[in-house]
């Protein structure tokens, strides 16, 4: 029985009484569902969470002027320490082969800047293979896994994948990983969980409605992973699996190495229970979390939080002070995990997005063109700072980070851009495999294409399957001494391999 003086009262109480002012309009059904969706929110919780922000926002500026950045020899860094390389993916390897390793996807996000109405992790940016972010993300799973195996022995090497969606995501990600077979994994080590959403909020405080009987709501940041791992058991799911390190990332960089054995090593050897892989930030406005430190705490600070003059800082020798870039790959001890979501997660602050948020007016929804409120978000990396050991890697922009953001036509972190690295990426490995490219008149191509251009925009695509090689590796056997040209797909592809592998783009071997 709905107890709707209980609601009045509760919310008279709170000052968000407007919330009912369709009430008299609704058809019944309409009013059960307003009652059902009013009923869920603790109204308490959203005004403190409201007044929290604002004490925040004003407290930013001071923040700003306790940034320290990270010391050059506190990181560990994939070229300074090449060395290590080798010792670090054995480790890694290792912990994949016995079964630790497990990857988590924050896949959660609404992906309104890059303007599509489904999971962002659908997107195909136009490859050849027209393989989607997700489909990329599985075939290097399932390729980790046969590598773990055939290097350690076993057959623990099961990498279990934790997808974190939204009320926005969830439904269609279910359907498309159903739809594709899971992509050659095994639907079992697949645990699509959704994250918590709350309600938005206009400058004042006050709730948005979305429409007359539902309130305007929004998925509660990336750092909603911890309420949300606590409540789908997906913690216990680790633990019942004997995962010990978890792979935490972002869905939108197709560069993602899943799992990356070398992050795994590197962080074992560290006897870190929270790690971050960065990379140097270019410029000031780089729109990348920052890495440094506060008070002796490791934190990101987002770059709308802190001031263009910090930003733009420079050591005497040029470079920015802080240039410590986030790219949203952090790997998680489950220990620690459980820490931050059992004894810290309600000390995790609230950020604000101001977002234009359809609301209603005088009884018609409208789409407004400016901002007209807030969403409420926590953000994974807000975590560090309980971390009790905390070790950074920086990795190569152009070997690991390029992030799907924007639409096509966007002249950066766009369709464009992410087909781009990965080409050039998988370009450069064809050429350190020994293979070589020839331009349209016969020319063989240089290993850094003239004017530092991408191969994509300069030659043509080539791409090489997740499932032929995780990451340059197996490459010679196929390559070495070759020579191709644009297209060129290098895939285990059932149709292409009924003819000798590659002749479609191979020109001649040795
Ligand atoms: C994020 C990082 C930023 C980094 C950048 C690199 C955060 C808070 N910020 O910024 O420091 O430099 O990536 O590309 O991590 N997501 C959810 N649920 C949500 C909101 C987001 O799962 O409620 C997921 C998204 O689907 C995405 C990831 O979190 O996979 C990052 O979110 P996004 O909005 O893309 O963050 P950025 O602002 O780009």
């Amino acid at each position: 029985m709905a107890d709707w003086d209980g609601l009045r009262s509760r919310l008279e109480q709170c000052d968000q009484s407007h919330l009912l002012q369709y009430l008299d309009k609704l058809t019944p059904e309409q009013a059960d569902k307003l009652y059902l969706d009013l009923n869920g929110i603790d109204f308490e919780k959203a005004n403190q969470y409201f007044q929290k922000c604002n004490v925040n926002n004003q407290t930013c500026e001071k923040k700003d002027s306790c940034l320290e950045p990270l010391e050059k020899d506190s990181i560990g860094s994939t070229t300074r320490d090449a060395a290590k390389l080798v010792d670090w993916e054995r480790i890694g390897m290792t912990q994949i082969s016995e079964g630790k390793v497990a990857c988590l996807l924050l896949a959660g996000g609404q992906g309104t800047r890059l303007g599509v109405n489904y999971p962002k992790g659908m997107y195909n940016v136009g490859l050849l293979s027209h393989k989607s972010l997700y489909q990329l993300q599985a075939e290097r799973i399932v390729k980790l896994q046969q590598l773990a195996c055939k290097q350690c022995g076993g057959d623990k090497a099961v990498i279990p994948w934790y997808i974190m969606t939204s009320e926005h995501t969830k439904e269609q990600t279910v359907q498309f990983f159903s739809d594709h077979a899971y992509f050659g994994l095994h639907k079992d080590n697949i645990m699509i969980f959704e994250q918590n959403t709350l309600p938005c909020l206009d400058f004042n405080g006050k709730i948005l409605l979305d429409q007359s009987y539902r309130v305007a709501r929004s998925p509660d940041g990336n750092g909603g992973v911890y309420a949300a791992l606590h409540q789908s058991g997906i913690l216990d799911d680790m633990k019942r699996r004997g995962v010990t390190l978890v792979h935490v990332y972002g869905v939108d960089n197709i560069l993602v190495k899943m799992a990356d054995p070398v992050f795994t090593g590197f962080c074992v050897e560290k006897g870190a229970d929270c790690c971050a892989k960065v990379v140097k930030k270019t410029y000031p406005t780089e729109p990348v979390g920052l890495l440094c430190k506060c008070e002796g705490k490791y934190q990101v600070v987002e770059y709308s939080e802190i001031s263009m003059e910090t930003a733009s800082k420079r050591t005497p020798d040029g470079n920015l002070v802080f240039n410590a870039g986030n790219i949203c790959i952090h790997l998680f001890a489950v220990d620690f995990l459980q820490s931050v979501c059992c004894s810290h997660e309600h000390e995790l602050i609230h950020h604000v997005a101001k977002k234009k948020i359809p609301y209603m007016v005088d009884g018609t929804r409208v789409v407004p063109q400016s901002a007209n409120g807030i969403k409420l978000e926590k953000f994974v990396f807000d975590a560090f700072q309980f971390s009790k050991s905390f070790a950074a890697l920086e990795v190569l922009r152009e070997d690991e980070f390029s992030p799907l953001k924007n639409g096509p036509g966007a002249d950066r972190d766009c369709p464009h851009t992410s087909r781009a690295a990965l080409c050039d990426l998988h370009y450069r490995q064809i050429m350190k495999a020994g293979g070589r490219f020839l331009d349209d008149e016969d020319t063989e191509l240089p290993l850094i294409p003239r004017r530092r251009q991408s191969v994509a925009t300069s030659q043509g695509l080539c791409e090489v399957s997740p499932l032929v090689s995780y990451c340059g590796e197996g490459l010679e056997e196929l390559c070495a001494g070759k020579r191709f040209k644009f297209p060129l797909h290098l895939s285990t592809d059932e149709k292409e391999t009924q003819q000798p592998p590659m002749k479609k783009h191979c020109l001649d071997t040795n």
